[in-house]
């Protein structure tokens, strides 16, 4: 397993927002994290990431125990998170955004095939590349996700943690940013998906887990979610 989140428990204050979550991530998959407003999607990514720490439980991540680590350890070792909120910096160019995202400063191994490069992520993103010299406040917002998203690869990770990426976006681009995650994965990063919208998560993912209430309600394949109207009910539609 590439990931493997044993009984994982996180509180916020007095608050019990994580009870008890198990998920494993084989590499190579796109698994997706779906459920309504609330349940802990996103407190499970930030876990992952070591934003915020777990009251208890394990979290392997290559076999490697992360949990209780910090996140640029964490990151260091191969997680890249883009988060709901983007985060990427309005006053700096596009260029410069993409080169805070390499590891410890230099890109490590630029001549091998499977290293993500500026030219690399330009192949993936044209319109970044047209707009690299433009300041990130000046992108329009899904320009501003591929841009978090190209950010995150320049630090190689194999494993991504993506929150919510067609937010917010127009629905051809929110197909746009689908086909660059669905490019992505192919071209060997794990992802862990947390996505609002069922078409666009039943399209890339192979698996997922259902939250409810603080905790995994379901675990299952996209067929076999795709087929379940009773479940898609209860964890997802209104
Ligand atoms: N920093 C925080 N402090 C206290 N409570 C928080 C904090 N962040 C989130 N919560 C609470 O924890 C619970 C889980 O929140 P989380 O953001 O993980 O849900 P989510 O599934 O990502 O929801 P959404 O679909 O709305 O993004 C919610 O009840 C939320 O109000
Ligand atoms: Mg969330």
């Amino acid at each position: 397993m590439l990931l493997e989140l044993l009984n994982v428990n996180t509180f916020y204050g007095a608050s019990h927002v994580l009870q008890g979550i198990n998920i494993k991530v084989a590499k190579g998959e796109v698994v997706g994290l779906l459920g309504r407003n609330g349940m802990g999607k996103s407190t499970t990514l930030k876990t992952i990431m070591g934003l915020v720490k777990p009251h208890s439980g394990s979290i392997k991540f290559q076999g490697r125990e992360i949990a209780g680590s910090p996140p640029f350890k964490i990151a260091r070792q191969g997680i890249g998170y883009v988060p709901e909120e983007r985060r990427i910096f309005p006053e700096l160019t596009v260029l410069d955004n993409l080169e805070l995202g390499i590891r410890g400063g230099k890109i490590k191994d630029p001549g091998n095939i499977g290293t993500w490069t500026l030219e690399r992520i330009f192949d993936h993103f044209p319109k970044l590349k047209e707009r690299k010299n433009l300041k990130g406040r000046f992108l329009s917002g899904g320009e501003q996700q591929m841009l978090a998203i190209g950010r995150s690869l320049m630090g190689n990770p194999s494993l991504l943690l993506i929150d919510e990426p067609t937010e917010g976006l127009a629905p051809l681009l929110k197909d746009e940013v689908r086909d660059i995650l669905k490019a992505i994965n192919e071209a060997g990063v794990t992802i862990v998906l947390v996505e609002h919208n069922l078409r666009i998560a039943l399209s890339l993912v192979t698996r997922v887990y259902l939250m409810g209430k603080s905790h995994i309600g379901y675990e299952g394949s996209t067929e076999e979610l795709r087929n379940n109207e009773e479940i898609r009910a209860m964890y997802l539609e209104a």
